[in-house]
């Protein structure tokens, strides 16, 4: 693939800050659900190829799942033994405030402390970040966050998001669906939390959409290929703090960060795109 001149590793990295403590983030990180699932020598090599391909160029930030398989231990057996934790801001999640979940999952990532611990999958509006708290306040992880990719759940986020104020929101947020523009982001700033978008491909379905088709012109000012385009819509947000898109392919790894350099798209260019989009 030839990378446009604004894509090229030469051309300088933008950051993101943490909105709770200004810490800089590199905006493009790497999801891990369903792709590092099973722990064989295949998935370990595939993710070993990912992960350095993600600090080769100047990624920093993956995020897990104590559910996502095997994908922790996988990991951590990526990480520790390469040392390549210090390198890294890694974010897991617990299906609940329970300290043999959390053990397990600083078990199998091979760290003694998280950057970012998140409650998955919050449906009820009283969920309490209580011992997320404690943890923090122990030195167990530096930031707390909540998750949900359920649109059933929003009116759940929005309580937690309201309530609790965590450092991080993370929504599922894509050019092709956007409810979270108008429900969780504005919240999200008010509240002063960092907002990861999952799923920003759409679980692939936007590649699928777009098969047959070259960038258009006008979108080559700012990306150099398809996952760029759908990656810099979202980061064309000031209040998207990451996007998280999942993959056990390097060269995807690599062309994903290429989202982290050179122009992002202007309001009027990110309306372009949608109504480009919609007409799929
Ligand atoms: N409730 C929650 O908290 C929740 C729920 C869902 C997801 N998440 C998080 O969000 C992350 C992202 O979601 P996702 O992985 O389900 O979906 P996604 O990021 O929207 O899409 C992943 C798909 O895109 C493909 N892909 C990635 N980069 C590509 C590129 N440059 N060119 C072409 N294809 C590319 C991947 O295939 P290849 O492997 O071939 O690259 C994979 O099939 C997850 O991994 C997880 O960390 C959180």
């Amino acid at each position: 693939m030839t990378l446009p001149t604004f894509a090229q590793p030469a051309s300088p990295l933008f950051t993101r800050s943490i909105p709770s403590t200004g810490e800089p983030l590199p905006p493009v990180g790497l999801g891990t659900a369903e792709v590092f699932d099973v722990a064989d020598t295949a998935t370990l090599q595939k993710a070993s190829a990912v992960v350095r391909a993600l600090i080769d160029n100047g990624g920093k930030l993956i995020d897990t799942a104590s559910t996502y398989g095997d994908a922790e231990r996988i990991l951590g057996d990526v990480i520790g033994p390469a040392g390549l934790r210090g390198k890294l801001f890694i974010a897991t999640k617990l299906e609940s405030p329970d300290v043999e979940e959390l053990k397990r999952s600083l078990n199998r990532l091979q760290t003694a402390k998280l950057d970012l611990l998140q409650l998955h999958n919050v449906r009820n509006p009283q969920q309490s970040l209580g011992a997320f708290r404690d943890w923090k306040a122990q030195g167990v992880c530096r930031y707390i966050g909540i998750t949900s990719t359920s649109h059933g759940a929003f009116a759940a986020v929005e309580a937690i998001l309201g309530r609790e104020k965590p450092d991080f929101v993370q929504i599922d947020y894509s050019i092709d669906d956007r409810e979270a523009e108008q429900r969780i982001l504005p919240l999200a700033a008010e509240v002063k939390a960092g907002v990861l978008t999952a799923v920003p491909f759409g679980r692939g379905r936007l590649f699928r959409a777009v098969r047959d088709r070259s960038l258009p012109d006008w979108a080559q000012s700012f990306a150099g290929s398809w996952a760029q385009f759908f990656l810099k819509y979202l980061l064309g947000d000031p209040r998207v703090t990451a996007v998280i898109p999942g993959t056990a392919d390097a060269g995807h790894m690599a062309d994903n960060l290429g989202a982290m350099r050179g122009p992002l798209p202007d309001p009027d260019q990110r309306r372009q795109m949608v109504e480009f989009i919609e007409t799929l």
